[in-house]
C-alpha cells in the first residue's frame, strides 16, 4: 500500500484551475482525495515529491503528453451499454420511425467515453435502418478511452445491458473467455475522434440528425454548459434531436432547442 502524498489547498487550487481551463471540468473542493488518488502515481513516475512540482512540470509546456495523461486521469468515464435505455427506445420508435427518407442518417455520441453508447446506437441503427445508409460519429476529450473504444473489445461482465438478440447478432467471442468484441460490420460504421467540447468544433465533422450529449454537463458550471451548447448546436440539423442524461436539463441555457419531453430536445 502506497503512502498518500499530501496536497495543500493552494496546490489543489492550481489543479482546479488547470482542469477547468483544459476541459471545462469543475472540480469541487470535496474532490481533493479523488485528485490525490488519481494523480499521485504520476508524481512517482516523474520522481517528484509534491504536487507543486508536478504542477510546474505540467505548466512548463515541455510535457504536452503529460497534460493529456492528467486529463485522462481526472475525467470520469463511467458508462455502459444501453445506459438510460429509454433514449434508445425513443431513437428507434420515434426518431427513426418518423424520419424522412434519403441521405445518410448520422448520430453523434458527443462524450462517448469507451464507446458503449456509440455501439449501442449503432446496434439500434443496424436493426432499424437495414436498407438505408447511416453512420455514428463518437468523440471524447480523453485519448485513453478512445483507444479502448476503437478496439470494441470489452469484458463479458460489461454486456449486461445489451438485449440478448442484439448481443447474439453483433457481439463476437473475444480473444479470451472473459471478453467479447463488437462485430466488424458495426465497428466499421462508428468513427472515434478526440473532440474537446469546450473549444470551437471542427465543422468538418459534418452535421447530425441526432446528438447524444449525456452525463458530461454535470461536470461543467453554467457558463461552460452554455459555451458547450453553443459549440455543439451548429452541428445539429434543424429539427434534429438533442439528448442529455437523465439527471441533466438544458432549461435556461439556450433558446435554440425546444423540449420534447424531459432530457429530449429538438432544434427549432
Ligand atoms: C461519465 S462519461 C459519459 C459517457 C456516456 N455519454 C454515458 O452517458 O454513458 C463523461 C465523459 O465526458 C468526457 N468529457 C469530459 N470533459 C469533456 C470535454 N471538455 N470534452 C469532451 N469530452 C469530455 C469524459 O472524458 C468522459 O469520458
Amino acid at each position: 500500500m502506497m503512502n498518500s502524498v499530501m496536497i495543500t489547498d493552494e496546490e489543489f487550487g492550481l489543479f482546479q484551475r488547470l482542469i477547468r481551463k483544459l476541459a471545462g471540468i469543475n472540480l469541487a473542493d470535496s474532490k481533493k482525495v479523488l485528485l490525490v488518488g488519481r494523480l499521485q502515481r504520476r508524481l512517482r513516475e516523474h520522481g517528484l515529491d509534491d504536487f507543486g512540482s508536478y504542477y510546474r512540470l505540467l505548466a512548463s509546456g515541455r510535457h504536452p503528453q503529460e497534460l493529456q495523461i492528467m486529463v485522462d486521469l481526472l475525467t470520469t468515464n463511467e458508462t455502459y451499454f444501453f445506459r438510460e435505455s429509454r433514449h434508445f427506445d425513443y431513437l428507434r420508435d420515434d426518431i427513426l420511425a418518423a424520419r424522412r427518407l434519403g441521405g445518410t442518417f448520422r448520430i453523434w455520441s458527443a462524450a462517448s467515453s469507451s464507446g458503449e453508447e456509440a455501439y449501442s446506437m449503432a446496434m439500434v441503427l443496424a436493426e432499424t435502418l437495414a436498407n438505408s445508409p447511416w453512420e455514428v460519429f463518437a468523440s471524447d476529450i480523453s485519448t485513453r478511452v478512445l483507444v479502448k473504444a476503437r478496439s470494441g473489445h470489452y469484458a463479458n461482465d460489461r454486456n449486461d445491458g445489451i438485449p440478448p438478440i442484439l448481443r447474439h447478432r453483433y457481439c463476437l467471442p473475444g480473444t479470451d473467455d472473459g471478453s467479447f468484441q463488437i462485430a466488424p460490420r458495426i465497428r466499421d460504421k462508428v468513427r472515434f475522434q478526440q473532440v474537446n467540447l469546450t473549444r470551437p468544433i471542427d465543422p468538418r465533422i459534418g452535421v447530425f440528425d441526432v446528438i447524444f450529449l449525456r452525463n458530461v454537463m454535470i461536470y461543467f458550471d453554467t457558463d461552460t454548459k452554455r459555451q458547450v451548447i453553443a459549440n455543439v448546436l451548429p452541428r445539429l440539423l434543424p429539427g434534429g434531436h438533442f439528448i442529455v442524461g437523465h439527471s441533466e436539463s438544458l432549461t435556461g441555457l439556450t433558446d435554440q432547442l425546444a423540449a420534447v419531453r424531459p432530457t429530449i430536445y429538438r432544434r427549432v
